[in-house]
């Protein structure tokens, strides 16, 4: 959506459609196996679903990274230090960013979003609590390797990438997202990453599919947001949320199936579905010790220090930018 303030970096047609979301959606609905990428989830309420996930009995990880940062605060200080520029990939949460903030007392905080409308809104919130803090958000895709502002240029960096988002991606795209990160933050910077943790899959499945079908109309929404956005035509009751565990990918991955054969317009263009046959919406890959090390260490981080919440079930990683060095 354009916004009312200023440019938008969400290219719009003259319908005020976003083109990528577009793009991505016909390009994803024409494949064999249908996909839409994640990030589309995010709309207005897709991102106020999320928000009611993430306070889900099921879904542990928001609840698990929170606690981790509350508990560990006086090692994050001696191992971080003071006076470092935070960098956050993502615009921010209200709790999770303070309590960093709190921990570490940085010299800057820049958080970095393609959503400038979301971005400035948790700027303020966070410029209000943290009234001595130089703020510097920047509306960027963080995808790409982003310019600092000057005030913060100069500082020692800390990224930080709370969530466990890594995950959404695939391991090509993970590591690019990581050579990037190391590319915006400089040499000599660190990254404190949330990862969530390989665990059973009935504890994986439920958080994905809760008893209150909130992650259901969070998965549903993408195809309301097509309709709603594409001109689309979706029978969005004949599609069912599914969440499975893909154990040869260690992921969770989401689904909305078809209940019966159907077919609908997408931006002037015609789809089909057979009973059964799914558009694949989300993968949110889970980590063990061993692989969380080796996608940092492939996307130049060296892992330095690890904390697990009490029950165990996900991470927080501090590594450093790791030196190129010659063989071995
Ligand atoms: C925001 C990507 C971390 O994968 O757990 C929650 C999104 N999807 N329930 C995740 C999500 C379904 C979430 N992340």
């Amino acid at each position: 959506m354009r916004s009312s303030e200023g440019l938008s970096l969400v290219e719009t047609d003259e319908n005020g459609v976003a083109t990528a979301f577009r793009a991505d959606v016909l390009q994803g609905l024409s494949e064999p196996q249908k996909a839409i990428p994640a990030r589309w989830f995010y709309d207005d309420i897709g991102s106020e679903l999320f928000e009611d996930i993430t306070r889900l009995p099921e879904y542990y990880p928001t609840r698990a990274e929170t606690e981790i940062l509350s508990r560990h605060g006086e090692e994050f200080r001696q191992l971080i230090g003071e006076g470092r520029a935070v960098v956050e990939f993502g615009s921010g949460s209200s709790v999770k960013t303070p309590l960093l903030l709190d921990a570490i007392a940085p010299a800057a905080y820049v958080p970095l979003d393609i959503a400038g409308d979301f971005l400035r809104a948790s700027a303020e919130t966070l410029a209000t609590k943290f009234p001595d803090l130089p703020v510097h958000p920047v509306e960027a895709d963080f995808m790409r390797e982003v310019a600092l502002p000057a005030a913060a240029a100069h500082l020692p960096k800390l990224g930080f990438f709370p969530g466990s988002t890594i995950g959404n991606m695939v391991a090509r795209t993970a590591t690019d997202l990581l050579r990037t990160m190391r590319a915006t933050l400089g040499e000599g910077s660190l990254l404190l990453i949330g990862m969530d943790l390989i665990k059973g899959p009935a504890v994986l499945e439920a958080a994905y599919d809760d008893a209150a079908g909130v992650t259901a109309r969070f998965n549903l929404n993408l195809a309301e947001r097509i309709n709603r956005e594409l001109d689309g035509t979706i029978p969005v009751d004949a599609l069912r949320h599914v969440a499975r565990w893909n154990d040869d990918f260690a992921r969770i991955e989401m689904h909305l199936e078809a209940s019966r054969d159907i077919a609908f317009d997408v931006a002037g263009r015609r789809f089909a579905m057979g009973e059964g046959e799914t558009i694949h919406t989300e993968n949110s890959h889970k980590f063990s010790r061993r692989s969380a090390t080796l996608l940092l260490l492939a996307g130049g981080w060296t892992p330095r220090a690890r904390w697990l919440d009490s029950e165990g079930r996900f991470s927080m990683i501090l590594a450093d930018a790791t030196i190129p060095r010659s063989a071995p």
